[in-house]
This record gives structure tokens, C-alpha cells and sequence, in this order.
């Protein structure tokens, strides 16, 4: 999709109302993975440089449309040494800017009209700007007053990080360079139906995983013991199995588990195949046959996009084998360069930087949601409001 972007825009001395995605964790009032507000400084130092006035626009969590310090972005604006503005409607700090300042607004969640994308808070927030711009992909798809309804008010466009993730997530979807292997795991399948259906159409191969894939075992008829999975899930998963076949789409789900008889990250791990799962066995992991596998397919592979982990990675070291061996071998394959790789999700991006390979895949998105519903093919309001 053709977006407007900020680059060329004069922007000196104008009011810049800008939209990032600071939906960090926090522990402690310490921000313990700062990927997306690192991910967003390219767009507010440009900004900054090029003398505009910025006015940072976000949220954190869901406070559900009240005042609740426990989502204050105190611990943000602390980390990027910018004043925090209690009050995302309060413009008494405008007349105090010079060329060049950069100030973080309090959480906008902490009005319901954000999230009801109301059109009288839209305005309220974009009064006093002269433009908007977006760069908060991550929550691209939600059509609130932040991500949508300013842009009624205010000239718009996207800024740097926002047309990169639709840059390098049109490239592998629309002309992937193949063979194409789709890695998808997590818990459910009910939250990843559309991007395994989409998935299933476009890529060579698709590697099933983690509760998600335990599911699809089960659907085949496999023994998964006392594991999480969805077995009302089972027709969806036979149905996408179907639907992978037609579209010549290879679906390889898991060979084998590792297992405990207790949900702790101190049980002892077995590794069984599906015939040796008992019902008091609990997966935690994938199996030793199944990683060597899937490193053999990622071996074969010239682009990967993988989302989801395939076992307890943040319970690490022994659950963490199968996700991290994934990682490593996609990092070692982008590394010598024979392979581009596209990763997403909280979660799977956490598994790369836990074993320090992040900076060694081709792209990295920002997004959860929004990077699930990309891949799916589906329109994300805060993008298409941004079409030339
Ligand atoms: C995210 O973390 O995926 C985005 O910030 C969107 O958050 P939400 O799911 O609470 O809308």
C-alpha cells in the first residue's frame, strides 16, 4: 500500500502531534524491553532535527478509559529524558516549546473517548497541532481517536518506522523469494486462524508449533496427555490442514514433546513422542526430533516468518530449548546471508533477544495484533487512513 509519509514535509516551527506505540513492559517502574520505543527514535530524532515541536501521543495497557497511575507513562518519559504532560488534553505546555522539543503525553487510554475513537476527544487532542503523524504500527490496527480520528483534523502522514514494517512486511508477502516457510506457534489457534489461512496460501512450507500445534496433533488423533490445548478447535484445525493441502502448502506439525507431569519451569523434562504421552504428561516444549527437523526445513528455507514460541521459552534454559534453537538457526541462516527473516510478536521477539540474536534477523516488527492482521491480508484503520 502506497502511503503519505513525513519525509519532506517542512515541519520547523510546526506543532507535531505524534502517534507512537509505547506499550512496553514495565516491572517496578522499569521499562524491561525498551525494542519499541528504540524502534521509534529514527522518526522523533528526525523530527527533533528538522526543528518541528513534537508532542508525543500513546498508551500503556488498558485502563479502561480511566485515570489510573498504575498505566502512567512516568517510567517512559524517564527513560527518554523528555517531560512527561500529566494530562494528553492539556496544552499549556505548547506555549513553553522552542524548535526542536520533544515532550511525552500522559497515557490517552486514560480517556474512554480514545478507545470509542469519539470524534469531539479526536479534536479535543489535535487541537493546536498542525499535523499528525503516525508511527505507532503496533496499534495501527485499532481505529481509536489517536490512531484514526485525528487524522480527520490534522494533515497526516506516517513516519519512518511505521512505512519500514509496511515495507518489509509487503516485500515477503507480496514477492517472497522462495522457498517460503512460515513458522507459527503460540497458544491458541483461535487467535491465529486468519494468519494460519494466510500463511497457508502464500508459503512452500508451514511449521505448526507450540499449544497451537499441540492441537493439531490432537486433531490427527494423537495422545497430548494434560496439555494446553483447544479441543474445540479440532474441526479448525483439520479444516486449515485441508485448506494448506489445496493450496500445495506443506503443513509439518509436531514429531515429538518435551514433557513434565507438573506446569513448573523446575520440572524434570522427558522427551516422548505422541505414542509414549501419557495422561498425567503436560508439554512444556518441542521435542528433540521435532527441533532437528525444523532446523533442517529452516536450513532449506530462503525466507522464514516465524511467530510464536514453541514451548515455555521465558522459562529458560530447559524449556526454552526448542524456541531458541529455532531462533539461532534462523539468525545463523540470515547471517550468511542465505535466508531473509521476518520475526513478530511480543513474545518471539522476547525468545530472540533472550538468546541475543535479534540484531541478526532481517526485520524485526513492532507489532503483536497489528503484525498478525498484516500478514493476514487485513486493511489496519490507522494505515488506511494514511493511503495517497
Ligand atoms: C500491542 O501491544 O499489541 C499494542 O500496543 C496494542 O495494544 P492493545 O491490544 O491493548 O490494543
Amino acid at each position: 500500500m502506497k502511503i503519505r509519509t513525513i519525509d519532506g514535509v517542512d515541519v520547523r516551527g510546526k506543532y507535531v502531534l505524534l502517534r507512537d506505540d509505547f506499550n512496553v513492559q514495565i516491572v517496578d517502574g522499569k521499562i524491561t524491553d525498551s525494542f519499541r520505543i528504540e524502534q521509534s527514535m529514527p522518526t522523533i530524532n528526525a523530527l527533533r532535527d528538522a526543528g518541528a515541536r513534537v508532542a508525543i501521543v500513546a498508551h500503556l495497557g488498558r485502563p479502561k478509559g480511566m485515570r489510573n497511575m498504575e498505566y502512567s507513562l512516568a517510567p517512559v518519559a524517564e527513560y527518554m529524558h523528555v517531560p512527561l504532560i500529566d494530562d494528553c488534553l492539556d496544552k499549556g505546555f505548547m506555549a513553553n516549546m522552542h524548535d526542536g522539543d520533544v515532550v511525552l503525553l500522559e497515557n490517552v487510554r486514560f480517556y474512554a473517548g480514545e478507545e470509542e475513537n469519539d470524534s469531539a476527544f479526536a479534536e479535543k487532542l489535535a487541537a493546536g497541532f498542525d499535523l499528525f503523524v503516525n508511527d505507532a504500527f503496533a496499534v495501527s490496527h485499532r481505529a481509536h481517536a489517536s490512531t484514526v480520528g485525528v487524522t480527520k483534523f490534522l494533515p497526516s502522514y506516517a513516519g519512518k518506522l511505521l512505512a519500514a514494517e509496511i515495507a518489509n512486511l509487503d516485500a515477503v508477502m507480496e514477492r517472497p523469494v522462495r522457498p517460503l516457510v512460515a513458522i507459527v506457534a503460540g497458544s491458541k489457534i483461535s487467535t491465529k486462524i486468519g494468519v494460519l489461512r494466510a500463511l497457508a496460501r502464500i508459503a512452500d512450507k508451514l511449521i505448526i508449533g507450540g499449544a497451537l500445534g499441540t492441537t493439531f496433533n490432537y486433531a490427527t488423533g494423537a495422545h497430548v496427555g494434560n496439555s494446553l490445548y483447544e479441543p474445540d478447535q479440532k474441526d479448525t484445525a483439520l479444516e486449515i490442514l485441508n485448506y494448506a493441502k489445496e493450496n500445495k502448502c506443506d503443513v509439518l506439525i509436531p514429531l515429538d514433546k518435551g514433557v513434565a507431569t507438573e506446569f513448573s519451569r523446575d520440572a524434570a523434562r522427558v522427551d516422548k513422542t505422541f505414542d509414549e504421552i501419557n495422561e498425567n504428561d503436560i508439554i512444556l516444549d518441542a521435542g528433540a526430533l521435532t527441533t532437528a527437523r525444523d532446523i533442517d526445513v529452516i536450513k532449506s528455507a530462503a525466507t522464514v516468518i516465524w511467530n510464536g514460541t514453541v514451548g515455555m521459552a521465558e522459562w529458560s534454559p530447559v524449556w526454552s530449548v526448542g524456541s531458541f534453537a529455532i531462533a539461532r538457526a534462523i539468525a545463523e541462516q540470515t547471517r550468511a546471508g542465505k535466508l531473509v527473516s521476518i520475526v513478530g510478536g511480543g513474545d518471539t521477539v522476547a525468545a530472540l533477544e533472550s538468546c541475543g540474536v535479534k540484531d541478526d534477523i532481517s526485520y524485526v516488527s513492532t507489532g503483536g495484533g497489528a503484525f498478525l492482521e498484516y500478514i493476514e491480508g487485513r486493511e489496519l484503520p490507522g494505515i488506511a487512513v494514511l493511503a495517497e
